[in-house]
């Protein structure tokens, strides 16, 4: 490859920066740079090394996001500003600058190259600037110091040390000083990020293809740097309830009964659950969209039963397809042209689950429409409930670099390939079920991915530092535009002790979807066993997140709305605060604080951010200082922000069945104390269509010795299961509770009031 330096173009040619009316832009030798205000806090950068811009094609953004901009104000020769930043364009170089109103730099780059088919872009490190995202990456959630590549790669029994993993999303958000930006390179090729590793004070980005396209958001505070990327990319659809509920899977239930007994055995021992899932095992030969008949010789009747006990059934469906005439999916996709060719135009085979398999090509739109309607009979028919795609980074066994090759699939698409199956399941379930919401859970995903499918982390194992390395990795993909993720409870490969498998399903009860799944040669994993003592310790942690399933569900709903993630890093909500060991925020409230150093019995202190005062959520009680925790078995401390107020139900043992009784609303005194609810039918899109209900809650003082509680007039036309309100208000006083009717106008109560009687 040979680098075109730059420089020398620039003594060849002239230079020119040409304002216009939403941006710049800058004739630098040969070469064009574009800038662009999108919005008064987002640009977009283009670089044409050769002048002219390629065609405006993204898979990830959405085009009315990419396509739109704001008047900009020109700022003498080589520059603009809007009401959140400053442009500057180097003459010389053509580097761009964005600094925001008060001189503080949002985003400095030092050079761009093109480098054969591909190029390099370098950007200023300040020493005091953190790093994070990148999507689910290993190690410490500040990337600083480290380097990173994305090509998604089946990453079966990653470690710590592994890199590439399952997803490419090549989006970061800066912190410095508590003030944030973000950059997101829209390049699907083979990237790398070095974040200060090899110059300290230097970001370089290299892109082994693809068109040089990237985007700068100002913030000034983290929320608004996830906001404006989910403006871009767009944020995810709100997934039915069921999918905050706990679920059930594993690789190697066999049989028919051996179902029924896992869902038997969860309803008997009143262990909370909503989803079993169904692994290859059930399928015959490893075919996608078959059931093997002797094992599973009426798999409707099984999905139906199923839902009769309040489970619903998701399926894996593999994009490989077997390459055996006379199977349906085969004979259909060949029959119309949707399969990856070779070179030479013959079909491309590969050996995967099921042996030789094809693979449908899902960047054209034919390919996804018919991949959509393979579901017809599973979903509309069978009554699957959500569908799980995998092996979609695509995997294939036993070839080198264990895909498909560039010469096939163009290293292009290669780290969008999973996304667009997602996005083809994702259109399929809503063509053939127009008002549901679809579930699909893909393992390989693109930045943009967000708007099909949820995700997990892959195949994870059941190791201490697996489990502590999982809370980093969810946040960073709640930093990276996608919040509906989980990691496999328990270690996926490996067999946890049962203190491990304990310590992984309560700290999973507060991440965003609550899988237990393991493969076939680990020991089985549900939550009984290991004995009843063992039992009762998880039981209470799926217990209280079904009781905050009010709470849980507005998160999800606040993520899909905004972008916010529901797991958030300290920062996030106090973007002063450090990182602290292994903590992190379940919405804005809680705080969860497992040990640093889980598999050992030393204390450790937890830091309670943000000055004001916590509460201990299992007791209630308000904290002092800085608590030191021994760890204990069963034991992972959980605190509450003051100021909040969390809404809470009685316990069921699926989102199915309605709670009985009243909404609790915990109240947690303090400054600029609030908190809501949000309800809908949980299934289907009549919440698009205001049949919903949210309604908020503040809760102050006027003199000393008072304090009441204001409900607002609920929003919306959806009318949720509560009847009345139980208040319960935690502080100095004892815990003391009052009833109240569900009001539909505004209505304050006083609490103390209450209190004293
Ligand atoms: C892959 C998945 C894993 C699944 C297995 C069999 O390894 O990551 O979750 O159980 O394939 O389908």
């Amino acid at each position: 490859m040979r680098p075109a330096i730059f420089l020398l173009s620039c003594l060849l040619f002239a230079t020119s920066v040409a304002a216009r009316e939403n941006g710049a832009d800058a004739r630098i030798g040969k070469a064009l740079v574009s800038v662009t205000a999108l919005r008064d806090d987002v640009l977009r950068i283009r670089i044409a090394p050769d002048g002219s811009l390629p065609a405006d094609e993204s898979w990830a953004t959405l085009p009315e996001a990419r396509k739109a901009s704001v008047p900009v104000t020109p700022d003498g020769a080589a520059g603009f500003h809007t009401q959140s930043l400053s442009v500057r364009i180097d003459p010389k170089s053509g580097t761009v600058r964005v600094t925001d109103p008060t001189g503080r730099i949002i985003s400095s780059g030092l050079g761009w190259r093109t480098d054969g088919p591909g190029f390099r872009l370098d950007f200023a490190l300040d020493p005091a600037t953190h790093i994070f995202g990148l999507g689910d990456k290993m190690g410490p959630l500040d990337r600083r110091g480290r380097q990173f590549s994305l090509w998604n790669t089946d990453a079966y029994g990653f470690q710590e040390s592994t890199d590439p993993l399952y997803k490419s999303i090549p989006f970061f958000l800066t912190l410095t000083e508590g003030r944030a930006a973000g950059l997101f390179l829209d390049d699907t090729f083979r990237t790398s990020f070095d974040f200060g590793a090899v110059h300290p004070d230097r970001i370089g980005i290299e892109a082994a293809g693809g068109p040089i396209d990237y985007y700068v958001f100002a913030g000034p505070d983290p929320k608004a740097v996830l906001r404006a990327y989910g403006w871009l990319t767009g944020t995810p659809p709100l997934p039915p309830i069921w999918a905050f509920g706990f679920q059930q899977s594993r690789y190697g239930y066999k049989s028919d009964a051996e179902i029924r007994e896992v869902a038997g055995r969860l309803r008997h021992d009143r262990i909370p659950a909503d989803v079993i899932w169904f692994d290859i095992t059930v399928l015959d030969h490893n075919r996608a969209f078959t059931t093997d008949p002797v094992n599973f010789p009426d798999f409707p009747k099984l999905v139906s039963d199923l839902d009769a006990m309040g489970l619903r059934s998701v399926i894996i469906t593999d994009l490989h397809l077997a390459a055996q005439p006379g199977y349906a999916p085969f004979d259909s996709g060949l029959a119309g042209d949707h399969f990856l060719k070779n070179p030479d135009g013959s079909i491309y085979k590969g050996p995967v689950w099921p042996g030789p398999s094809v693979f449908p090509d899902f960047s054209k739109a034919s390919a996804r429409a018919w991949w959509g309607t393979l579901y017809e009979e599973l979903y509309n028919r069978t009554g699957v409930a959500g569908i799980w795609n995998d092996m979609n980074e695509p995997s294939v066994f036993k070839v080198p670099g264990l895909t498909i090759p560039d010469s096939v699939l163009s290293p292009g698409l290669h780290n969008v390939y999973g996304m667009l199956n997602s996005r083809a399941t994702y259109e399929g379930l809503l063509t053939l079920q127009p008002d549901r919401r679809p579930f699909v859970m893909t393992r390989a995903t693109y930045a943009g991915g967000q708007r099909y499918a949820v995700t997990w982390t892959g195949d994870n194992s059941a190791t201490w530092n697996h489990l502590r390395l999982s809370t980093p990795q969810l946040l960073s993909l709640g930093l990276s535009g996608i919040p509906f993720a989980g990691d496999d409870l328990g270690g996926f490969t490996g067999t946890p002790s049962p203190e491990l498998l304990t310590e992984w399903l309560a700290i999973g009860m507060f991440n965003p979807i609550a899988r237990d799944h393991s493969e076939p040669e680990s020991a089985r994993q549900e939550v009984w066993v290991h004995g009843p003592e063992q039992e009762d310790i998880r039981r209470r942690f799926i217990e209280t997140r079904y009781r905050l399933m009010p709470y849980i569900y507005g998160l999800a709903e606040e993520a899909s709305r905004t972008g916010i993630p529901m797991m958030r890093p300290l920062f996030l909500e106090f973007p002063a605060e450090k990182e602290a060991g292994g903590e992190f925020l379940w919405g804005p409230s809680l705080l969860v604080a497992p040990s640093p150093w889980p598999e050992s019995p030393h204390p450790y202190k937890v830091v309670l951010p943000g000055g004001g005062d916590w509460f201990d959520f299992w007791t209630g009680a308000k904290v002092d200082g800085e608590p030191e925790i021994l760890p204990e078995p069963g034991r992972l401390p959980v605190y509450v922000r003051s100021g909040s107020v969390i809404p809470s139900q009685p316990l069921v043992q699926s989102t199915k069945q309605l709670p009985d009784g009243p909404l609790t609303l915990d109240i947690y005194p303090g400054p600029d104390c609030h908190g809501s609810v949000y309800a809908d039918d949980g299934e289907t899109l009549a919440y698009k269509r205001s049949a919903y209900y949210r309604q908020s809650f503040t809760c102050g003082s006027d003199r000393p010795g008072e304090l009441h509680l204001d409900i607002a007039a609920p929003e919306g036309s959806f009318t949720p299961w509560w009847r009345s309100f139980r208040l319960r208000v935690h502080g100095e006083t004892e815990v003391v509770e009052i009833s109240v009717e569900t009001p539909q106008k505004n209505q304050r109560i006083s609490l103390m009031s209450a209190l004293s009687k």
